[in-house]
């Protein structure tokens, strides 16, 4: 069993980043800033947020983070992201996901400058990402490519078992596996919650994606021996042993499918820490239209 080392892989990838903003800056060139809103005092949505800036001043990126109260009105936070559209010392922003219930979240992603939207959430760079086009790939699937990649594992003609249809991860990720592209080529098998016989199709997976937020969900019997198993679950339970009062628990049962697996990611420090380096890379992708 090879552990897909995310933590490991993103350290290295804001190596990269960071010598890069180091390069910008001896040039006299703008340094990346990624700005971002978060509304409410979702705990879970705060911690993301706080590590997203934290990254960003560590590779030498400037950030920008705007708390709104979690009653705040829809248009006073589309107001806020036209300024950030405007804003030309922004050079990407995301609107932390899930919004309280009153906001129309497709509404406000749509408000979003695509040029802007490192994300990849807007209809325009989600139209472009599933026509293959050069655009921002969304944060978490962008990392789950890029872990691939560099652990070598081989993705073309592998039967690829999807499961969830989310539209930030599942979706995405059904797409870009089968396209045409370094990491992809695969025979692509997206499951739900309607999917009937799940094990079945799971049994014949080469490559499983777990992206149902069901802790735990697959199980040893549900996967063939030598598979690779991509956990993107992220479930905070209630833990008295720990010290902020709850661990990280993913959709998989870690401890019996990691015996059959090939290759496997932890919780954490699997699939987290690389969407993180990816939103930098996005933002830093951005800044790079603006330097030329
Ligand atoms: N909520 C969960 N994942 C994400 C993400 O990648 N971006 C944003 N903006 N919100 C999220």
């Amino acid at each position: 069993m090879i552990l897909l080392d995310g933590k490991k892989t993103a350290a290295d990838i804001k190596e990269e980043i960071a010598l890069e903003v180091a390069n910008l800056k001896n040039q006299s060139k703008k340094t990346p800033h990624l700005a971002a809103i978060i509304v409410g005092d979702n705990g879970a949505s705060i911690t993301y947020v706080n590590a997203k800036v934290k990254a960003c001043e560590r590779v030498g990126f400037e950030s920008t983070l705007i708390r709104l109260a979690e009653d705040i009105s829809e248009k006073e936070l589309l107001n806020e992201i036209e300024r950030l559209n405007v804003d030309r010392n922004i050079d990407g922003f995301i609107v932390q996901l899930p919004l309280p219930k009153h906001i129309d979240e497709q509404k406000v992603l749509m408000a979003v400058d695509p040029e802007k939207d490192v994300d990849g959430f807007h209809p325009t760079n989600v139209g472009k990402m599933a026509l293959n086009l050069p655009t921002f790939i969304s944060a978490t699937p962008f990392g789950i490519l890029e872990l691939l990649e560099r652990y070598n594992v081989r993705t073309s003609g592998k039967h690829v078992v999807v499961l969830g249809r989310s539209h930030i991860v599942g979706s995405p990720m059904s797409i870009l596996l089968s396209q045409k592209r370094t990491v992809g080529n695969a025979t692509v098998t997206m499951c739900h919650s309607r999917t009937k016989n799940l094990k079945e199709i799971t049994l014949q997976a080469d490559i499983i994606i777990a992206a149902i937020g069901i802790p735990e969900f697959l199980k040893a019997d549900m996967v063939k021996d030598g598979v690779t198993v991509i956990d993107v679950g992220i479930t905070r339970l209630k833990d008295a042993s720990k010290k902020n009062g709850f661990k990280l628990v993913g959709d998989v049962a870690f401890d019996e499918v990691s015996k059959k697996s090939e290759f496997i990611t932890p919780v954490p420090g699997g699939v987290g820490p690389m969407t993180i380096a990816m939103l930098l890379k996005n933002t830093l992708l951005a800044c790079e239209r603006v330097n030329y």
